[in-house]
């Protein structure tokens, strides 16, 4: 017999960036985290997981390709969610599996991602929520969402906010707790607000190149936290205050205030960035690369981080948000479709994409125009 289970988790964009840890291992931050969760439709992955009593290792498949399970942050899902595992029943089938038989049985997982893996699309947030999240229905595991969000923290950091929709915190925890006997279980996703509260938005993502990054998010925040001064001041003077601002933007959809912040906080994490030693650029990264919108070839995020800010002090425009994260590609957040669709047209007139690409459109996260 086999038993299978498919999920499907949206990746996340955060508004308020997660960059430094102060633990590797439990993979727990240096700060709090705001994202906002895409619709599931675009930018997402699919991952089934599979049980039979053939199979006789475990196994996974990335995008058809094998990987491999060995590394400690598969290893670290794979046994929190095993350690958890509930009976199963499938009468249908006539299959009943025992609790204790789930460390003996082996598992095969096959994920595709519909976006390009490690090009700075948060590739491994969509990727370790849904493992943790088809692992779990599989095996019957009955934690509440928060506590799967811990698990899947462990796979990646950005990870936990992706098992809840809408507008997400990714609480750091509370410092004092991390000794050898704890284990920053208090380091979770928590939902904001769910994805009805404020569904004018629209989050149009420029792929601007779709190559994998240089500088890996895990290396680039190790090397941030090792030797950026800017990166200690920014996680205990500015974030703190900045999340209790955002939360209040969200919460009374205040635009002109969730806009200024995200922008900020994008241009800061890329500032703590360039002060780590040897710096890090991932907003000028594009210029040997296969770029997608022909005219943005060299700081092309520049270009449009400069076009934005004069769309945004132009008075007659209303007012977009911006953010990257660590790779090349935009990410615009416009306060309704009306504002999105004029963004679009203005994008695609100044920053026309070249003929001869594959991705060459604006993906929508949250609804189609
Ligand atoms: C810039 O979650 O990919 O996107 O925890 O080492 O796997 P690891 O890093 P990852 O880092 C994401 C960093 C970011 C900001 C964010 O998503 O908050």
């Amino acid at each position: 017999w086999i038993l299978m289970v498919t999920a499907q988790s949206p990746t996340n964009i955060a508004v308020i960036k997660y960059w430094g840890k102060r633990d590797e291992t439990l993979i727990l931050p240096i700060n709090d985290s705001i994202s906002v969760t895409l619709d599931p439709n675009h930018l997402c992955t699919t991952t089934t997981v599979a049980v039979s009593p053939s199979f006789d290792s475990d196994q996974m498949w990335l995008n058809g390709k094998e990987i491999s399970l060995s590394g400690s942050r598969y290893q670290s899902c794979l046994r929190e969610i095993r350690s958890r595992a509930n009976d199963v029943e499938d009468e249908e089938k006539g299959i009943f599996i025992k609790k204790e038989d789930w460390e003996n049985l082996h598992l095969h997982i096959a994920s595709f991602n519909n976006f390009p893996t490690a090009a700075g699309l948060a590739s491994s947030a969509a990727g370790f929520a849904c493992l943790v999240y088809s692992l779990a229905k599989l095996m019957n595991v009955k934690e509440e969402q928060g506590k799967l969000s811990a698990i899947a923290r462990q796979g990646s950091g950005s990870a936990c906010r992706s098992l809840f929709g809408g507008f997400v915190k990714w609480a750091m925890g509370n410092v004092r707790l991390i000794s050898k006997d704890t284990n920053g279980s208090d380091s979770i996703a928590v939902q904001l607000a769910n994805e009805m509260h404020w569904d004018d938005l629209v989050i149009i993502i420029a792929v601007v190149s779709s190559r994998q990054k240089e500088t890996s998010s895990t290396t680039g925040m190790r090397e941030s936290v090792e030797t950026s001064p800017l990166l200690h001041y920014r996680s205990k003077e500015v974030v703190p205050k900045r999340i209790l601002q955002m939360e209040e933007a969200i919460k009374t959809r205040d635009f002109t205030s969730f806009a200024s912040l995200a922008c900020a906080d994008s241009n800061q994490f890329h500032a703590v960035c360039l002060d780590t030693s040897p710096p890090i650029f991932y907003m000028n990264d594009t210029s040997h690369r296969q770029v997608l919108f022909s005219c943005l070839q060299d700081g092309s995020q520049l270009l449009i981080i400069n076009y934005m800010e004069k769309w945004n002090r132009f008075e007659a425009m209303p007012q977009v948000a911006y953010t990257f994260d660590a790779g090349p590609n935009a990410v615009l957040i416009a306060p309704n479709r009306k504002v999105a669709t004029l963004l679009i047209q203005r994008l695609l007139f100044y920053f026309p994409p070249s003929s001869d690409t594959e991705l060459s459109s604006f993906v929508l996260g949250d609804k189609s125009i």
